[in-house]
């Protein structure tokens, strides 16, 4: 039988591209010398309850309940699009459009649970106690309802969905941007972990943490884009 050890990973989307050491630092400055965008109504309420619940303070903790929220869109516009697909078979180019949308969907899904899997490792390194209530029961209702909201945004209007999706990224940008700078001991502190072969050879934390933030930059991007186009093209 397969030891743990020997599973193999097929392949998934890493880092969203592979930066040296001064690109990231570039990207970084930049992201520290821009101010964020202004908020929707929906957003700025999750990044308070966020705040009320985790703190204020920069945690890996808080980051992991980040990530974990992060994946949630990605997940209600794949299922959406599995839906149309369901729906439009008989007309091929919508049909290929729309796969290639739950494409891009789950690369952006694989990105993220790289991302959550690196922190998730990071904590279990440094020994950071979690309790499980605060740490799992209730960052799970917050993606649920986070879920149906992404999903019901897109079934009526998915520039909706997608400007809380780049509010969201936006947020995830700068915060991981102020983490490293709060955090200047990461500059020499290596960066070690089981999933970076799979993610980004990466030299130290705090360049893991620029190549997250920059992730997180053309995760809004992406999303600012297709707000100014139709569902599907
Ligand atoms: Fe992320
Ligand atoms: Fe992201």
């Amino acid at each position: 039988m397969e030891k743990e050890s020997e599973v193999q990973v097929k392949k998934v989307q890493g880092a969203m591209a592979q930066l040296s050491h001064e690109e990231l630092v570039s990207h970084w400055e930049e992201t520290l010398s821009t101010p964020r965008r202004r908020y929707r109504i929906d957003a700025k309420i999750l990044f308070s309850l966020l705040d009320f619940l985790y703190g204020k303070k920069r945690t890996l903790p808080k980051f992991k309940i980040l990530e974990l929220v992060a994946r949630v869109p990605y997940q209600s516009w794949e299922q959406v699009s599995y839906i149309a697909i369901t729906h439009t078979y008989e007309r091929t180019n919508l049909a290929r459009k729309i796969f290639n949308r739950v494409t891009e969907s789950r690369n952006q899904q694989d990105n993220e649970q790289w991302h959550l899997l690196i922190l998730e490792d990071l904590i279990t390194k440094k020994q950071i106690k979690e309790s499980k209530i605060k740490y799992w029961v209730i960052p799970q209702i917050i993606a649920f309802v986070y879920y149906q909201l992404s999903w019901l945004l897109y079934v009526i209007r998915p520039g909706w969905s997608y400007g809380l999706n780049a509010d969201f990224e936006d947020h995830a940008q700068h915060e991981y941007a102020l983490l490293v700078k709060e955090n200047p001991e990461w500059e020499n502190e290596p960066f070690d972990s089981v999933f970076a072969e799979d993610y980004a050879e990466l030299d130290t934390v705090a360049d893991l943490f620029r190549q997250i933030s920059y992730d997180e930059k053309v995760h809004k991007e992406e999303s600012l884009d297709k707000m100014g186009h139709p569902r599907f093209v």
